[in-house]
Formats: C-alpha cells, structure tokens, sequence
C-alpha cells in the first residue's frame, strides 16, 4: 500500500512538473500550446499572455492546483471555459450583494 502511495505521489509531481515546464519558458512565457483539455472543475482561474518582445505567442493560461496550463485561444472550448469562470463570478457577486442588502 505504502508503494502505491509512493507512486501516486511521484506521478502527482511528475505531472505538476510537466504542466509547470510546459507554462513556463525562458522567460515566464508560453511557448507551445498544451493539447489535451482540462476539466473544467480543475481551472481556478486565468491569465492571458499577449505576444511581446520576449514572448512570441498568444495564450491563454490556465492556473490549476498542478500549476499553470498554456492553450490555444483560438480554440473554442478555451474561451468557453473563460467565459463560464466570468458566469461563475458574476454568480458570486450575486449572492454577496443580496446578502448585503
Ligand atoms: C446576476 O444578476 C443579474 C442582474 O440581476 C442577472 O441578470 C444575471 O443573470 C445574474 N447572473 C447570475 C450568474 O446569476
């Protein structure tokens, strides 16, 4: 049991290495687009990467527990999920002003 453990552990960190590399290049940047989707439950926000003299790609970023995840913005589930976080905000400040009311 305590190998298993072990082994979910190492993977665990494996992948939040990856996910880390892969958001961040030489200079904090994006540099590739990560292809596979997140679930939605997993994003806990966003931030968006413009190109500039040091960064040579559009991105979106996704923050995760794991780290940060680069994608595509022209992708249309990527801007979805952008979309869906701004809903889910909008609900939150919902609750709070009748609460304060
Ligand atoms: C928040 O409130 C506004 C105005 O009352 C309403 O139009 C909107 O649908 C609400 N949004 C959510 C996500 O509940």
């Amino acid at each position: 049991m305590a190998s298993i453990k072990a082994t979910v552990a190492v993977l665990t960190l494996l992948s939040a290495c990856l996910l880390i590399t892969n958001a961040s290049g030489h200079h904090g940047c994006c540099r590739s687009y990560m292809t596979a989707r997140i679930p939605f439950l997993k994003i806990k926000g966003y931030s968006v990467q413009t190109i500039t003299e040091t960064c040579h790609i559009h991105a979106i970023i996704f923050h995760t527990k794991k780290g940060k995840a680069c994608m595509n913005p022209a992708l249309n589930w990527v801007m979805q999920y952008i979309h869906r976080l701004g809903n889910k905000a909008q609900m939150v400040h919902n609750k709070t002003s009748k609460t304060q009311q």
